[in-house]
């Protein structure tokens, strides 16, 4: 490698970063990428040989492993194979993306709904199909990575808003010439802190402003409203946002993305969106798997329940025990621990105990703002949440992040 020389920049990052992580696996500080090598059943893992309780999942529901499921996933594979024969447009579309997309459609109580391979790339594929040079797009400034990416691509003028802030987003959008065409964005529930958008004020001001709106419900689905169909739902409204952006990944266990509104948007990105026209459909057996997971959040309403009551014995437990969780109300619970330093020890020292939860640092969080960034699943059963929180406590003690 020639070009590598002291000097180069990008020799230089590499250096950096393959710098911190030697220094961090030296000292058993290093959590990145540790292989799941078998599912227990209900949130038990099996973690590089060591049996856990899982507190990192996604799975809000607990449906990783649902028998039904898996059956269809299962029955995809024999009927279709395992992938399909290239893009939607030229021969790779299957009956099943369709049902799948009619079946999103339905569950979020929209027209229609198209999906893509991940939901990073829903988002940087919907908002710069629908944004160009001359419009503006306006961003809660904890919005995830994939809307804040998807923004700078459109090529718009793209503004942000403090976060969760509805008198800081009005003042942006009175800055904005009547004449343009605006994009409102936010994340339904904010993927590092938990805390939900002030979603009634939000579609006032968007509707006040004529300007469209857009909600990633990747955090939402599954987790808020009384049937888990999101934050629409959860606060009684209907018809209230212009794009329903969601991810597959998550309480649905499966991967892929998803957008649903009304039929013109629909068929335009059809028509229009490059990780649509330019990339593979979702292979059968995951898309077979995620309508099976919408059709089991109905059938099984129990478990929304059950994450809500989770949710509020995991943070109000650890709020009694001495904890900064922000403002969350959900399934994810940060646990604030400050420097990097004091996240990494936290997370040493609770994994110690069979409890697989991760830190998260800067710049994911502001710094000061490490955490571990706990989740909580409809799959716990209380006994193991209370055995987590005083292994959490016990850590916590002992590193001085609270008293004793
Ligand atoms: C709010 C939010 N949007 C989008 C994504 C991307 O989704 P996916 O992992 O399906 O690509 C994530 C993933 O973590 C997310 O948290």
């Amino acid at each position: 490698m020639e070009k590598m020389k002291a000097e180069d920049t990008i020799f230089q990052r590499m250096q950096f970063m393959n710098q911190r992580v030697s220094g961090l696996q030296a000292e058993d500080l290093y959590f990145y990428n540790q292989p799941i090598t078998e599912l227990h059943g209900g949130a038990r893992v099996l973690v590089n040989g060591r049996e856990m309780t899982m507190f990192a999942s996604y799975s809000y529901l607990g449906l990783v492993g649902h028998p039904r499921i898996n059956e269809a996933a299962k029955a995809a594979i024999d009927r279709y194979g395992t992938g399909t024969h290239g893009v939607r447009s030229l021969a790779g579309s299957l009956v099943l993306h369709t049902e799948l997309e009619e079946t999103i459609a339905d569950f979020k109580k929209a027209e229609a709904a198209i999906t893509y391979s991940s939901g990073y790339v829903t988002n940087l594929t919907v908002v710069s199909s629908l944004l160009g040079r001359g419009d503006y797009v306006i961003s809660d400034k904890l919005n995830h990575a994939s809307l804040v990416d998807g923004c700078l691509m459109s090529g718009a003028k793209f503004l942000r808003f403090r976060h969760n802030d509805m008198s800081a987003l009005e003042e942006r959008l009175q800055q904005i010439p009547s004449s343009a065409t605006r994009l409102v964005i936010a994340d339904s529930v904010f993927s590092m802190d938990g805390d939900i958008i002030d979603f009634p004020r939000l579609v006032e001001i968007c509707r006040k402003y004529n300007a469209w709106l857009m909600i990633d419900e990747a955090h939402s689905v599954g987790v808020l409203g009384k049937s888990g169909r999101g934050i629409e739902e959860h606060f009684g409204m209907e018809d209230a946002i212009d794009i329903k952006m969601g991810t597959l990944s998550k309480t649905i266990p499966s991967v892929g993305g998803y957008v649903a509104g009304r039929k013109d948007l629909i068929s335009f990105l059809r028509h229009a969106s490059r990780a649509y026209i330019f990339s593979a459909a979702l292979p059968p057996a995951q898309a077979a798997a995620a309508k099976a997971a919408f059709e089991v959040i109905l059938d099984e309403p129990w478990r929304v329940e059950k994450l809500r009551r989770n949710a509020e014995l995991f943070i109000n437990g650890l709020k009694e025990r001495g904890f900064d969780t922000l403002a969350t109300e959900t399934a994810i619970v940060p646990v604030v621990c400050g420097s990097d330093e004091t996240a990494f020890a936290m997370t040493r020292e609770v994994q110690h105990k069979d409890v697989f939860v991760l830190p998260v640092i800067s710049p994911a969080v502001p710094p000061g703002l490490a955490r571990l960034r706990a989740t909580v699943t409809a799959a716990h059963e209380e006994s193991e949440i209370t055995q987590a929180m005083d292994i959490i406590e016990e850590a916590g003690i002992k590193i001085g992040l609270i008293g004793g």
